[in-house]
Formats: structure tokens, sequence, C-alpha cells
């Protein structure tokens, strides 16, 4: 059974608490419930982790990157929460390992300060999901596991030329 990563990245942990009129009221303990039903929904196991810490994170991407190399991890489902905007650390870690990610951001990050605009994970993404609360989670797995299995099935070639 592949896993599918799920990371979240600082003050996601707040879920529930924090500015409920822009994240909602649902706790990451709600949100790693719903990933863990969609994933065995869809044969995957989930492994969902939260950190206040980009190197942790970087990290954590790192070893992502070598089991997914080892055919063992789908790919990964990505809130990077305020590092979205200033870590081309995290884009050089999705890059380097080449892992498929998915961004996601449960508001609409473009219908708020201008500053949330800009996405330093988005180039190197997979796809994104963006303003769909917390449902976006599942969303974000069915979507990479769709685009996983879709990439998949095309020839090497056409993969490594992006057509
Ligand atoms: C967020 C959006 C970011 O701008 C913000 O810093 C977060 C959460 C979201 O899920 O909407 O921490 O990634």
């Amino acid at each position: 059974m592949r896993t599918v990563l799920v990371l979240n990245g600082p003050n996601l942990n707040l879920l529930g608490s924090r500015e409920p009129g822009i994240y909602g009221s649902a706790t990451l303990a709600d949100v790693e419930r719903m990933c863990h039903e969609e994933a065995g929904g869809l044969g995957l196991k989930a492994d969902f982790r939260q950190s206040n810490h980009e190197g942790q994170l970087i990290d954590w991407i790192q070893e992502a990157g070598l089991e997914w190399t080892a055919g063992r991890l789908l790919g990964a489902v990505l809130n990077p929460g305020a590092l979205t905007h200033t870590s081309l650390a995290l884009f050089d870690a999705i890059t380097a390992t080449g892992l498929p990610v998915v961004e996601l951001h449960i508001s609409n990050v473009h219908a708020r300060e201008e500053v949330r605009r800009h996405s330093f994970v988005s180039p190197a993404a997979r796809g994104i999901v963006i303003g769909f609360g917390v449902a976006g989670y599942p969303l974000a797995i069915r979507g990479l596991y769709d685009a996983v299995r879709y990439d998949e099935a095309l020839p090497t070639s056409a993969i490594e030329s992006g057509s």
C-alpha cells in the first residue's frame, strides 16, 4: 500500500482557534481524520504531519523524496503556511527531490493581502488547491492520486519534455 504524505507548516497546529473567519472551526485533528478517510478510500495510507520549523519540513521533503524514488510514496500534499511566501528553500527541496507535490491553501490567498499572492512553492508544484477551506485536503489527495496515475501512464519521454 502506497503512502501519501500530508505536510502542514507554521501555525496550522492552531487550526480551529486561529482566525476562524478565515480558516474555519475544524481543528488539525479533524483535518487529519479527513485525510485518513480520503486516503483509505483510494487504497492509500496517509502520513500526516505538522511543524512550525522550515528545516523540519525540508528534512521531511528530502526523506519523502527517497521514499518516492523507492516507490513507497505517492507524493505529498503541502500546506506550507506563511513559508509559501518566503521560502526558496522549500522550492529547492521539492525540485531537488522531484517529489510530486500538491500545494494547498485553506483560504483563498489571492483574495487576501498582496504579499500572499506570491508563492515560492507553486512553480515546483504538480497542482494547487486554494480556497476550499479544509475540504481542500481530501480534494488535494484525490488530485495528487489522479495526477500521479496520469503521469505514470505516460511514456517517460513525454514526462521529461513536459508535453
Ligand atoms: C495558508 C495561507 C498562508 O498565507 C498563511 O500564512 C497560512 C495558511 C492557508 O492555508 O490558507 O498560514 O497557507
